[in-house]
């Protein structure tokens, strides 16, 4: 295996392949987006024996859940204590009876599906190396407990690390390969899935949904967008109520190392680490450093998750780096149910804060009942039409903080560079025959030109040093050098005709 941007989780898989959208098509339901929220969805829909079809405007999971570190966990950081203090211990308990109970939902579809994608039950540890963050894990603790969750412990032997303080476990977690577990259930309903069908535009008539690609239309009862980030803005306003944040991931096959337990830290830099067995290979996941989408201060992201992978297996062999990112909601809550009190029978899901093994779960149940008029459980938990998150006004500030020093930043290096001036292996925006362009010079001095404004809500892009990427750091949306779009919710190229 050489060192590459492939995921681990593609390493001898044979993709499925799925038909692509050529004629207009009536069907009861309509799911825009094949990563895990989507297939999830669709199987329940399958086992409901509704009349659905799911879209991606790609290769079904090519995007976020491809490139996670793909743990199955109740545990989404020391998050339990601050949805207690927020929304008090009945909204936190709730969020962990959903999530746990979602784990076990996952384990007994994989197993009476019989999937073949390497789970494994692990136990999932929180630590920290800082000494001054005991109160936060004992607060955690005492929180759990008083929740009634009885399988968790504060830990203090791990030798995983060194300079570990503090942790603290949750037992009976799982860990899995999602591309696996993917292209496994989706044999079950795969006339269903139609790839390279990019949904462009949504509109509502006559009490049903048109869904519009280049060529065709879809016409719906219902509609449930999965699209990662939402594709449609209004009357939703996810995009002021979310922002994406990139995390950074290394690989290294560590010979004859292992341990079964995945780990997070709560320090920063963020450091995620599991171990996946790949054609009998020991492979170490390092993930973290993260960063939010469109920041500039990008500096040697993957050498310091290559030296956590070297503290661990100092002979280890470096195989993949990558990125990805995922939409991050204000109050640490995912977004799933209705869109908008204004859109009836268009449901959501999304805001997933790096945890979508366990939420897509619930997303599917939540959006099923609803699809079936039946009370569903969880679903003020996770009340997608909430506003309250937007008077986080710290964080809100920091969002719009960010985009406007993004955009001032720009302009001053536009007056600063000319062309020549930029060195190899280098983004910069530009001001060529009067028009703002956004200019890479790759290492060989070669000019690779973009739009520089994000085709999404036109805010000014950043370039990403470390992945040779267009950044918007209002919404997350990403572009290649060329101008590609990469990640929503952008859904037009850059290009430089
Ligand atoms: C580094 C990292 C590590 C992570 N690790 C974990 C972990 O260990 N455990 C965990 O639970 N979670 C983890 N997560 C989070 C998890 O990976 C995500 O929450 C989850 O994969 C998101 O799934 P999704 O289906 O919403 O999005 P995606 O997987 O991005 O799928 C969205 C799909 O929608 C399609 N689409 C978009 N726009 C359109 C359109 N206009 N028309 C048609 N199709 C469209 C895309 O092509 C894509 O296939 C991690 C996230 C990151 C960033
Ligand atoms: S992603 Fe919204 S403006 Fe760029």
């Amino acid at each position: 295996m050489d060192i590459n941007s492939k995921s681990i989780w593609e390493y001898n898989i044979n993709n499925s392949e799925f038909k692509k959208l050529d004629k207009d098509i009536s069907t009861d339901v309509c799911i825009i987006g094949g990563g895990i929220a989507g297939i999830n969805i669709a199987y329940k829909l399958y086992k409901n024996n509704i009349n659905f079809i799911l879209i991606d405007k790609n290769k079904i999971c090519n995007k976020t859940t491809k490139y996670s570190t793909a743990k199955i966990t109740a545990q989404h950081g020391l998050i339990y204590y601050n949805i207690m203090k927020k929304y008090g211990l009945t909204t936190a308990k709730e969020y962990l009876e959903a999530n746990l109970r979602a784990i076990d939902e996952l384990k007994n579809i994989i197993s009476a599906e019989n999937i073949d994608c390497d789970l494994k039950i692990c136990d999932s540890i929180i630590f920290t190396n800082d000494d001054n963050r005991k109160k936060d894990i004992d607060n955690e603790y005492k929180c759990l407990k008083k929740m009634g969750y009885n399988d968790v412990e504060i830990t203090t032997n791990n030798s995983i690390l060194p300079n570990i303080k503090y942790s603290i476990k949750f037992k009976n977690q799982a860990k899995f390969n999602p591309i696996k577990y993917v292209f496994s259930i989706t044999n079950l309903f795969k006339e269903n899935i139609y790839e390279y069908t990019n949904a462009k535009k949504i509109k509502r008539k006559n009490n049903k949904y048109i869904v519009y690609t280049k060529n065709n239309k879809i016409i719906c009862n219902k509609l449930i967008i999965a699209t990662h980030f939402p594709i449609k803005d209004i009357p939703g306003f996810y995009f002021i109520k979310m922002y994406q944040d990139t995390s950074y991931v290394v690989t290294a096959d560590i010979g004859k190392l292992d341990f079964n337990d995945t780990y997070l830290n709560i320090d920063s830099p963020t450091i995620s680490l599991r171990t996946a067995k790949i054609d009998s290979h020991n492979i170490l996941i390092v993930g973290g450093n993260n960063t939010k989408t469109g920041d500039t201060a990008l500096d040697k992201k993957y050498d310091f998750l290559e030296s956590i992978a070297k503290q661990i297996s100092p002979n280890c062999k470096i195989l993949n780096k990558w990125s990805t990112q995922d939409c991050m909601t204000l109050d640490q809550i995912p977004y799933i149910g209705t869109f908008s009190s204004f859109t009836p029978n268009l449901y959501i899901t999304t805001g997933f804060n790096k945890w979508g093994f366990t939420t897509s779960i619930i997303a599917s149940n939540i959006i099923m009942d609803k699809l079936l008029n039946k009370n569903t459980r969880f679903y003020n938990t996770f009340l997608s039409t909430r506003m309250h998150p937007i008077k986080n006004i710290k964080k809100l500030y920091f969002n719009l903080n960010q985009s406007v020093q993004s955009i001032l930043i720009n302009k001053f290096k536009i007056k600063e560079d000319i062309l020549k001036n930029i060195p190899c292996d280098t983004g910069r925006i530009l001001k060529l025959s009067n028009k703002k362009v956004g200019v890479y010079k790759d290492k060989n001095g070669k000019i690779f030109k973009v739009h520089p404004y994000c085709s999404h809500l036109k805010c000014v892009l950043t370039f990403n040093d470390q992945d040779k990427t267009w950044d918007c750091p209002c919404h997350g949306s990403r572009f290649d050098i060329y101008g590609n779009i990469l990640n929503s919710p952008a859904n037009i190229n850059i290009h430089i005709e």
